[in-house]
Order: C-alpha cells, then structure tokens, then sequence
C-alpha cells in the first residue's frame, strides 16, 4: 500500500497558499463579473443538480483544488478501494462498500471471490422476506401478521435504516412500521416497545460484529418483553421449546458473525449475513438495510442501490475537474485548511430528511475525526471538522443566525426537491413554493449579505446600522433533485461517501476505521463493576469518577 503524501508539501498546497494570501471574497462582484458563473460551476450527477456556484472559489483555486487532489494520490487510492484492495489499513481490510450495488451483471473478484455475487445471493434471500413480512406470509407465532418491525442497532446499524426509513415514509406499506431501539438508556426499548402487542412484532437485531453491548442488551431486553407479553396473555406456553418457537417467528438477524447470531438464540436460517469489508457507516445498502427493505418493498430498494451506484460510476470514471463528490471534497478540505472553517453544515430542505445529518455525523467523522495518517505520522493538517444540521426552515429559527452573522466560515450544504411527496396548498399559497422559497432566498442572503449602505437605505437608525449588516460570501453548495425518490437518496447517501473519501485521502487518513471509539467502550467494562458497588473497583477510578459514581449511589432511588 502505497504512504500517505503530506499534502502540506505538494506544489498545489503551495499553490493555495499562494492564493488564498491574495483572495478576498466578494461573491458579488464574482457573479457581476462572470454572468455564466452559476451555469458554469453547475454539474448534474444522475439526478442530483448541484450547484458549487456560491462557493469561495475562482477557476484558479479551482484548479488548484484538483491539482491538489492528483498530487495526493486521490484518484489512485480511489482506484484501489473499487480494485477490492485493503486500503482499510489498520484493519487491513478491503473498502467495498461500492460493491454492494454493483447491478448482478457484473463481476469483482477479490482474494478468490466474486463478491457481487455473494451480495445478490444475500438481496435475494432479504428480497423474499421481505415478501414475505409484507404479503403477511410470515407471521407471529400466534398466526398474526407482522405489523412492526422494531430495528435493534446503534451507530451505522441504527443511523442509517432510520435515516432512509424516515426518507421514504411516502413508500412504506399502508399497516407496516419501523421503530428504531439504539440507546442502552433502558427508556428507549421501553418507549418503542410499551404501545406494541407482541403477536404482531418482529425484531431485527442488527450487528455487524454481534458483540456491542447496547444491542445485545436491548435484544435480550426485547425477547424477555416478547416471551413475558405472549406468555402473560396465554398466547405461548411456557419452556425452552415454546420461547424457542416464538422467537425464531418474531427475531431476525443481521450480522457477519453469524455464529454468534446462532449463540444468541436466533436461527442462522432467519439471519442475513453481510461481510467485513463493509464498515458500520457505509452498510445501511447491505443487509442492514433489511427493515428499510421489509417496509418499501423489494422493488424500491433496488432502486435505492441503483441510486448509489449511478453516483458510484460517476466517481469511479469521471476525471477530478468534473468529479462532483471530488470537488465537493476539495472544496471542505479549502475551508478547513485554508478557512479555518472547523464545521459544516447540511440543511435539508425536506422534512423527510430529518435525520440526514445525524446519519452524516458518523459517516463523516467517524470516518474522518482522525489525527494520525494510515502510517502512522501524524497528520500535518485539521481533519474531520464537525458536520451537524437540522431541516430547514426550522434551523433558520434556530442557528442561522451564526452562519449569517457571526465570526466563523459555516460552510453549508442546501438541499431541496422540486416535487413534495405531500402537495399542499394554503389558500393560494403552494405550500412547498413558500418553503422553497426560503431555500432560495437564504442561500442568496448567506453569498451576497446586505452592505451598510443597502441597510441606511432602508432608514435603518445610524446606531444598529452595523448590526443590521450581512458580510455576505458565505459559502454554500446548493444540491436539487426532481423529487426524494429511494434513487435520489441513495444518490445523496453515495455522494456524501465519496466526498469523505477524498478529504480523508487528502489528509493522508485511514477514513475506514474507528479505533477511536474503543477507549471509552474498555473503560465502561472496567468501571462498571464500581457503579454496581464494588469497593475496590471503585478505588481504582480517578478521583472525578469516584465522586461522580459516589454522586450516583446516593442518589439512586430504585
Ligand atoms: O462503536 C462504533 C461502532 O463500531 C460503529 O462503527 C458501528 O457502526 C457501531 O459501533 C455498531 O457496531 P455493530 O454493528 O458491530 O453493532
């Protein structure tokens, strides 16, 4: 595997060094200068339209950027990853979330193996349990149909089935629900599961590993509320056979451990397999996805894998100048390295995408949020600046306010539908033009401000002329689609993998594994003993710790 290159010292960042010493934005007299600018800094990716226009950049940067990206190695490591190679180097693993949409036509054989084939042996057996699940074919152990599905993960195995799920409501079969149990907090099994009658329930457990401890807890948490619910009412009888029968009708699995997921209990018949070269953030388009599928239908999930894979080609295939997760890559890696800019914004103008930038948090900085290069030196750079944001027009009366006016550079990602699932007119009023109208208006306001003369004009009072005044270029990516169909957010969740994948090669980042995570995971096991009353485990925390778990045994009532 070839070294990171310390992308400090390539002749490009030279190169934007350079630049940006001379640039001052002023994306008015940009626009006043360039009449083409919007059409030209505009791409179409399958079916997304996207527009960089509003970005704080000239052709020069531009250019820069993609130099930038060459000398990095960007479009080569690129290559490998869709070659099956481990360039998962810590893990020393293949990156082959691409191949998990590959259409079944096509082949790619690693270390012996045709994988795309593997992946449709695996859809084909979701596909028809799906069916099943949703014809009413299968049913509880009682004979009812199936009326919830209640999803147990956490992280990729949690954030992205309840993203896409919340996408697609419009697609969900009228009688069929997804619920989502992630938390350990005992209160979240318990909220998704008090309303739900057992008859009609199936759970998914939902692990990659089959080894984390939120949701094996909640999973056995679900089958003692499963067995005491059918039991209470007399629906099961009691013993081993019984619970055994009842829970191979009302569990499934989701693992590559597919031992482990026999050990628990459930019938490696009933489970769903996927493999190592998928990382937990990148795997909601492998079986992890099953409760998505369970609720669109076999036919819409198909055409949210084609949706990822239409993205797939084009950053596979496209040069870097027209590679559009490429330079939206590039372009975070400009305001973070040259900006300062240590957060990014993703402003869905859609509802449906509530949880979109939850789901992007882990994908982008559990990926990214890295100090060290996939050798081991450390990184030259920032890295993995924090992605967060709500649905507009809500975060307008929330936190726009410090994108428009205050100190920092917020980059921000603006994305809208020009068809609403749900029309809706207020009298006259098209209610998705009103809402539209804000995505337009406020991606205008952030790049072109208001100037102090524009606010006198108005009569505005000498003394809160300052505070009325909006600096403008401020940068945003305006990103639209026909309408959010199972393609378009695949195409979404795939473009957002690929810009990650850049920055992450331009910092010369392993983006593919999550040590970080797995201190504070030991420390839990280490300090639980202390929290249930073990003297000298408690001895050995810190002091902080042994005054905090002290503060929680005086205080806990039952
Ligand atoms: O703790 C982080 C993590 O490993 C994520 O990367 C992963 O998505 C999540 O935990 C859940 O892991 P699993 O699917 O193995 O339960």
């Amino acid at each position: 595997m070839s070294d990171p290159v310390d992308a400090t010292t390539t002749a490009a960042w030279g190169r934007l060094k350079e630049l940006r010493s001379s640039y001052e934005p002023d994306l008015r007299a940009a626009f006043a200068q360039d009449p083409e600018r919007a059409e030209r800094y505009s791409r179409k990716v399958g079916d997304l339209h996207v527009d960089l226009s509003k970005n704080l950049v000239d052709d020069e940067i531009l250019a820069a950027l993609v130099e930038l990206a060459e000398q990095t190695g960007v479009p080569q490591r690129r290559d490998q990853m869709f070659a099956g190679d481990r360039i998962n180097v810590t893990e020393n693993r293949s990156v082959l979330h691409v191949a998990l949409r590959m259409p079944r036509s096509e082949s790619l054989v690693v270390d012996g193996t045709d994988v795309v084939k593997d992946v449709h042996e695996v859809l084909d057996k979701i596909y028809a349990f799906s069916d099943k699940v949703r014809s009413g074919e299968w049913v509880g152990v009682t004979g009812k149909r199936i009326e919830t599905v209640v999803n147990i993960g956490i992280g990729g195995s949690d954030l992205g089935p309840v993203m896409v799920y919340e996408a697609l409501k419009p697609y969900v079969q009228p009688g069929l629900t997804c619920r989502f149990v992630s938390n350990i907090d005992p209160t979240d099994v318990y909220e998704a599961t008090a309303d739900l009658d057992p008859e009609t329930t199936l759970f998914i457990v939902a692990s990659k590993t089959f080894t984390t401890l939120e949701t094996l807890t909640n999973a056995r948490l679900a089958r003692t509320w499963l067995l005491d619910g059918l039991r209470s009412s007399g629906a099961v009888a009691e013993g081993d056979d019984a619970a055994r029968e009842a829970v191979s009708k009302h569990f499934v699995a989701v693992s590559t451990a597919l031992d482990k997921v026999a050990a628990f209990g459930i019938d490696p018949e009933n489970a769903f397999g996927f493999w190592d070269w998928v990382g937990g953030r990148y795997s909601v388009d492998s079986a992890i996805g099953t409760s998505v599928c369970v609720a669109v239908g076999k036919e819409n999930f198909a055409a949210f894998l084609e949706g990822f894979h239409t993205i797939d080609v084009h950053f596979r295939d496209t040069a870097p100048a027209r590679n559009v997760p490429m330079l939206m890559g590039l372009l975070n890696v400009w305001y973070d390295g040259f900006f300062d800019s240590q957060s990014h914004a993703v402003l869905p103008y859609a509802q449906y995408l509530h949880r979109f930038a939850a789901y992007l948090q882990q994908l982008t900085m559990e990926s990214n949020g890295k100090s060290v290069r996939w050798d081991g030196s450390p990184v030259t750079t920032d890295t993995g600046e924090v992605f967060w944001g709500e649905p507009g027009t809500n975060g307008q009366h929330a936190f726009y306010q410090l994108i428009h006016q205050g100190t920092r550079v917020i980059p921000a990602d603006f994305i809208a539908v020009a068809t609403p699932a749900r029309p809706l007119r207020d009298g006259e009023h098209d209610v998705h033009e009103l809402f539209l109208a804000n995505f337009f208006a406020q991606t205008r306001a952030l790049a072109f401000g208001k100037t102090a003369e524009e606010v006198r004009a108005e009569g505005t009072d000498e003394a809160i002329v300052p505070a009325r005044v909006f600096s403008g270029n401020r940068p945003t990516s305006s990103i639209m689609a026909p309408a959010l169909t199972p393609s378009v957010v695949g195409q979404l969740i795939a473009l957002y993998e690929h810009i990650t994948f850049t920055q992450g090669v331009v910092w010369g980042i392993d983006s593919f594994d999550q040590w970080g995570v797995e201190l504070g995971k030991q420390l839990a096991l280490q300090v639980t003993p202390a929290v249930g009353g073990d003297e000298e485990a408690l001895a050995k925390q810190d002091p902080s710790t042994q005054s905090l778990i002290r503060y929680y045994r005086a205080h806990r009532s039952s």
